[in-house]
């Protein structure tokens, strides 16, 4: 057994036959649970972290599911060129030629077909016989093979299915073109024994299984998620399908980060290697929980707040004198840095661009402007401006960029002593309008003059507070959740005020409500 902690560890074999493909369904499957959604803007940038970050595939969405969902596809799949962009279809020739059509302006376009195996879901939601399942599987699969030469085809419910059955669609999908097969455990039902039995039954009796990658795909209900990818892959899966954090339907997918880092940092007892780099895994962390206003719990492993924390003395000790007594990875490696100041009030134009370029930001100049003038404003509410500001800064102006309604200004009378009340400013298409309103506290208050001067019913599901860094002088992050005839929208704020981050993310929120009540309501997915 080793002592050692990652980073001292030696280079796993790159040997491609030890390669794990990482392919991310943060924007799909994370994406389609309750309160994740994201718009076009958000998945566009999610798209580029998730390539930033060396992610093999990603599965950009669903096409057929929404117009917005094709429009977001067909975005990053124009946009994205290092990873392969994925989209999802049923197995029917209208939603694989959706899927095609958004894809293929992609330089690696693949189409990931899928169809119920399982008894249980072939009779009662299906109401299909097995052979007409497996007979659509292959007529589908061919059809997306000559469309497209990269074709994953997924039994869903795969780890319920009857091993002759999943072994006979296999060999046909494999036969009828499909590169890569993808072993779903969709209701998280399988344990990582059992799963490695499954993966390896299938490696020793499907004759073509060598002309394919073996994916898998595992849900968390079970919380065995990552135990049983890491399972699937000592068996011989060479593909696993992830999302950051952990997100997606009900209690959430396989944590890509849990994922990579058990294999980088176990390279000992699992000789396997992914193309991640490691350092983008906090950012991106960061990126996703923002944009959907799910939270990480801090004992989260690798990017809960905790999961570097030391507090207890006899940890502490140990730490100064030894790093790797309590640390099997460097916070470093998993990209945590320490909070660096930046740059105080008396920061020139020169300093801030190169600091936001070293944050990774390409600001046009009229952008780069306003960002510098935000930046003095902050610097003169805030002793010490740290990377973390600068970048909950940056994106509060890059969000809110297109917004019809926008924020001018608030004051508000809080305390004990009600009535609280909130005088309010807002831009509407351009025209300015301005009232008071009171309210059971001063958040109520803000909120009630922002629906004063826009009138709307929605239902507040989420009001969420973070402070960005540490101090009482600290940003708050306000995350603002809004639902209306069952669309969920996540709004964000950032400001030294609490209040005024509250209404910039409650405006943010009902902005983006506007732009989803215009765009068409989504098709039925029954599949
Ligand atoms: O969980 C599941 O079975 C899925 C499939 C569509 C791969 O998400
Ligand atoms: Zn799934």
């Amino acid at each position: 057994m080793t002592t050692t902690t990652e980073t001292m560890q030696p280079n796993q074999n790159r040997d491609e036959a030890n390669h794990i493909r990482i392919f991310d369904t943060t924007l799909r499957d994370g994406e389609q649970s309750p309160g994740c959604s994201m718009n076009l803007e958000e998945k566009l940038r999610v798209a580029s972290a998730l390539e930033a970050m060396g992610v093999d595939i990603i599965e950009a969405g669903f096409p057929i599911a929404s117009n917005g969902d094709f429009e977001a596809v067909s975005e990053i799949a124009r946009t994205v060129k290092n990873s392969t962009v994925a989209g999802l279809a049923r197995a029917n020739k209208k939603d694989i030629d959706r899927a095609w059509e958004a894809l293929k302006h992609a330089a690696r376009p693949r189409i990931h077909s899928f169809i119920s195996t399982s008894p249980l879901h072939m009779e009662y939601k299906l109401q299909m016989e097995p052979d007409a399942v497996h007979d659509r599987m292959v007529e589908t699969v061919s059809y997306a093979r000559n469309l497209c030469d990269d074709v994953e085809w997924s039994p869903e419910d795969g780890t319920r299915t009857e091993h002759d059955f999943l072994c006979r669609c296999v060999e046909s999908a494999i036969k009828a073109g499909a590169g890569t097969i993808n072993i779903p455990d969709t209701v998280g039902y399988t344990t990582p024994e059992e799963f490695h039995e499954l993966i390896s039954m299938l490696m020793n009796r499907v004759p073509n299984i060598d002309k394919a990658i073996i994916s898998v795909h595992c849900h968390n209900d079970l919380g065995l998620a990552v135990a049983n990818s890491l399972a699937a892959i000592r068996a011989g899966a060479r593909q696993v399908e992830c999302t950051i954090n952990g997100i997606g339907e009900r209690a959430g997918n396989a944590a890509l980060e849990e994922i990579v880092m058990a294999l980088k940092v176990r390279g000992d007892i699992m000789p396997y290697y992914t193309n991640v780099v490691t350092e983008q895994i906090t950012p991106t962390s960061h990126l996703i929980s923002t944009i959907t206003g799910f939270s990480v719990q801090p004992n989260k492993a690798i990017v809960g707040a905790n999961a570097f924390a030391h507090e207890s003395g006899i940890h502490q000790d140990g730490m100064l004198k030894h790093a790797g007594t309590y640390e099997i990875m460097t916070p470093e490696s998993v990209g945590l840095n320490k909070s660096t100041l930046v740059m105080g009030k008396h920061s020139g134009r020169h300093a801030f661009k190169a600091k936001l370029a070293e944050l990774g930001y390409e600001l046009g100049d009229n952008e780069m402007q306003d960002a510098f003038v935000r930046f003095k404003d902050l610097a003169d509410k805030k002793k010490d401006v740290y990377d973390e500001d600068i970048i909950a800064l940056v994106d509060d102006q890059m969000m809110r960029a297109n917004d019809r309604i926008q924020f001018v200004s608030l004051q508000v009378i809080a305390g004990s002593k009600g009535p609280q009340s909130a005088e309010l400013e807002l831009t509407i298409d351009g025209e300015l309008k301005s009232t008071k309103s009171t309210g059971d506290g001063p958040v109520d208050a803000t909120f009630n003059a922002i629906k004063s001067l826009f009138p709307h019913e929605v239902k507040l599901q989420l009001y969420q507070v973070h402070a960005v860094t540490e101090g009482t002088d600290a940003q708050a992050q306000v995350t603002v959740r809004l639902e209306e005839d069952g669309k969920t929208v996540n709004g964000q704020g950032a400001d030294t005020d609490t209040l005024v981050a509250s209404a910039k993310a409650y405006i943010h929120a009902l902005n983006k409500l506007l732009v989803k009540r215009e765009k068409s309501a989504p098709a039925a997915l029954s599949a």
